[in-house]
């Protein structure tokens, strides 16, 4: 495969491709799609790449210590690039990885890392970062975007500058199974539906809450990107139900949801044409186009045809099955993330090959367990993507937590325009409050980072010159929105985050 591309949201398109050629092979179209084969390093033996670790079977015996004790990672600075730029050694961090069962019966695994916070691990919050995709890895926003290290071109690793994990205790999960190193050996277990990946993420985190118990009462927050707009509020929701229910006595200490340039509801999202004209990306012609299929894809969802839809959608935009999309054809951009740059950056694959090497597979035990490209993932949760999780949006505002919805400026795929179009649609308590209230600056300093809407519990963020992938484009920016999130700061307030870092 001459290019890599990540798959950070490739919401109907790979899956359309994939229905249609009923995996018949038109690989051209898999290449773009998809970034990588699924890797697994078989000519290692399993003694270089290690045991992979299984948390659940110490928690089964009564043993969450022995659990966390085989989770531990250690030696993540003998991968440090040691040539350059590096004046002093590097701190250690400590982290943690491995597998939890969230489905016995099934075989069904989900991988994760989590990595305590660098100040005040004992009363920072405890923020869950889930990809995209769907089927994309979460070590996509550890590496990526925010965790505290950074692959290069070498396939080392330095320290990130604006880094998550400094504040907040991060818990990146491969979700749903399938995704990343997250596996089943049966295909009838993988996600069909949301209701599918709240109910195995929901048995992860209670699992989680065994072994790392002293973390268990620290503020919880789960936040994701792109596709995660249909898996955060699916979690979140699933834990407010459980925590009302008086038979369930693991409460999870839920505070809010965040997500970062999110599908949640096609329907009031599916509105490219008259944003992509205002930029200047297309014509007048062009735009009567995409307002018609836009249409055609609407009418679709609303007659329960969502197969339809996402074949509708991925001819339009993203054009994997065809080759070329009517998007591609008419602007000549390859990358739906910016509308700034045309070609992914070659950067977002180092990532891939570095958990490869078998000294990190060993270190991070996950052994000689294939790493998955998402394919099957995305084939799976087919009937999902056009469908809507706005009744349980709804909800988790009416329920008072905290919810922010940030999304960058220069977006394609999930466009400011687009979420705000699914915002001004949603029927909750303080609904008119909201759309009432004065957007603010959001300064850092003497810089504008942005622009915000808030009112109680619910906050929409532009985020300036940055695009689908907010931290990555800005960590300057996103490392503040973060920190102001996870301690209820207003974005409207002047109060500055970096001087933590
Ligand atoms: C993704 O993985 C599947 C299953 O192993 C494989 O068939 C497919 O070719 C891979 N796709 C790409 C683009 O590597
Ligand atoms: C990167 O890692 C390789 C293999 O461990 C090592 O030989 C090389 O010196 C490292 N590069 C830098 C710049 O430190
Ligand atoms: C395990 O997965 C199967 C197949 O998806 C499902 O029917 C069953 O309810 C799951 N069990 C649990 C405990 O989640
Ligand atoms: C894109 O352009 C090619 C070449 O003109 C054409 O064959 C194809 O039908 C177009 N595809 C779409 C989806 O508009």
């Amino acid at each position: 495969m001459a290019r890599s591309r990540v798959v950070d949201l490739k919401i109907f398109v790979a899956i359309a491709v994939i229905v249609v050629c009923g995996f018949l092979g038109k690989s051209d179209g898999l290449h773009r799609i998809f970034e990588y084969a699924e890797r697994r390093t078989p000519e290692v033996s399993v003694g270089l790449t290690g045991a992979p670790v299984m948390l659940s079977h110490f928690i089964e015996l009564g043993k969450p210590e022995e659990a966390k004790k085989a989770a531990l990672v250690t030696g993540m600075e003998k991968f440090f690039a040691k040539a350059s730029g590096m004046p002093e050694a590097p701190t250690a961090r400590v982290s943690y990885s491995g597998f939890i069962t969230v489905n016995k019966t099934c075989d069904a695994n989900l991988f994760f890392w989590f990595i305590p916070a660098k100040n005040s691990p004992e009363s920072a919050p405890v923020t869950v970062w889930l990809q995209g995709g769907p089927g994309a890895s979460s070590l996509f926003g550890l590496f990526v975007e925010h965790g505290p290290w950074v692959v290069d071109a070498d396939l080392n690793i330095s320290a990130r500058d604006y880094d998550w994990s400094t504040a907040n205790s991060m818990l990146y999960i491969d979700n749903p199974v399938g995704s990343g190193f997250s596996y089943s050996s049966d295909d009838s277990c993988y996600a069909r539906s949301e209701e599918d990946v709240a109910r195995d993420l929901y048995s992860f985190l209670t699992q989680f809450f065994v072994v790392f118990n002293e973390f268990a009462h620290q503020d919880f927050y789960v936040t994701g990107e792109s596709y995660a707009g249909k898996y955060v509020p699916a979690i979140t929701w699933k834990i407010l139900q459980a925590n009302q229910d008086q038979n369930v006595h693991q409460k999870i200490n839920l505070k809010g949801m965040g997500i970062g340039d999110g599908l949640s509801d096609p329907i009031t999202m599916t509105d490219y044409g008259s944003y992509l004209f205002e930029v200047g990306m297309i014509g007048y012609e062009e735009k009567r186009h995409f307002e018609q299929v836009e249409k055609n894809v609407r009418q679709n969802i609303e007659q329960g045809n969502y197969k339809i839809a996402a074949e509708l959608f991925d001819e339009l935009l993203d054009g994997d099955f065809n080759k070329a999309s009517y998007f591609k054809n008419v602007t000549g951009s390859d990358y739906y993330f910016n509308i700034l740059q045309f070609r992914e950056p070659k950067e977002f694959s180092y990532y891939v090959d570095f958990i490869n090497r078998p000294e990190v597979r060993q270190a991070i035990h996950v052994g000689n367990k294939a790493f998955h490209n998402g394919s099957k993932v995305e084939s799976l949760l087919f009937e999902d993507m056009m469908k809507s999780v706005k009744p349980w949006f709804e909800d988790i505002l009416n329920s008072g937590i905290r919810v922010l919805l940030f999304n960058g400026q220069l977006d394609i795929i999930v466009a400011y325009p687009l979420t705000e179009n699914f915002v001004r649609s949603l029927r909750w308590r303080h609904a008119a409050d909201f759309k009432d209230s004065p957007r603010h600056q959001w300064k850092i300093g003497a810089v504008t980072a942005g622009y915000a809407q808030e009112y109680e519990n619910f906050g929409l963020v532009l985020v300036r010159n940055a695009g689908h992938m907010v931290p990555y484009d800005q960590p300057v920016l996103g490392y503040d929105l973060i920190n102001r999130f996870t301690t209820g700061k207003p974005f409207s307030a002047r109060l500055q985050y970096l001087g933590e870092n």
